[in-house]
């Protein structure tokens, strides 16, 4: 268990870095072709791509959550600042920066225009990285964890 859960770890921790190329990638290409009449199938792969990466960082996490059985909401995790950051706002901030990206990415496929297509994008991914960027617990934070 102890071997899973440092696998997981170190998963969890690098996959951060592609999710957030991959969120960059994705915004930068909406916001570029937003005004343009561009929708070609490699930007829907891209976004996809990024939409499953978010998935699997979410699936590792929740793994994560269970198996270390360390930040179980109780009042001695309330008292301990780490454990708590780890209970509540890690876990809430992802879970909504997550809901976002699905609804974003469903909300391109069904738009009608090229414009709205990638303004979906735009906005729901960009959210969600301000999300993501403010709960991840970057080395200078003091949560204990390292740059990978
Ligand atoms: C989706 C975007 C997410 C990103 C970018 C992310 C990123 C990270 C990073 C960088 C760490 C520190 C790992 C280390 O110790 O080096 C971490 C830890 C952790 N994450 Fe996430 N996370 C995400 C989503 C989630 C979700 C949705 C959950 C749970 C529902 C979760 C649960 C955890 C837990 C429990 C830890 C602590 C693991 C431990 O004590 O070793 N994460 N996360």
């Amino acid at each position: 268990m102890e071997t899973l859960q440092n696998i997981l770890t170190h998963a969890h921790s690098g996959l951060r870095y592609l999710l957030l190329i991959l969120l960059l990638v994705s915004i930068y290409t909406s916001l570029t072709k937003r005004s343009s009449d561009n929708f070609s199938s490699s930007d829907l792969k891209t976004y996809m791509f990024t939409m499953s990466f978010t998935h699997l960082q979410f699936l590792i996490g929740m793994a994560l959550f269970f198996i270390t059985g360390r930040y179980k909401i109780s009042g001695e995790v309330m008292k301990d600042s780490i454990a708590r950051f780890y209970a509540v706002e890690h876990t809430t901030l992802m879970i909504l920066a997550v809901i976002l990206i699905t609804v974003g990415y469903s909300r391109c496929k069904k738009a009608q225009t090229v414009s709205a297509k990638h303004k979906a994008i735009s906005i729901f991914f960009g959210i969600a990285l301000v999300l993501i960027l403010a709960g991840i617990p970057w080395p200078f934070r003091g949560l204990g964890a390292e740059w990978f």
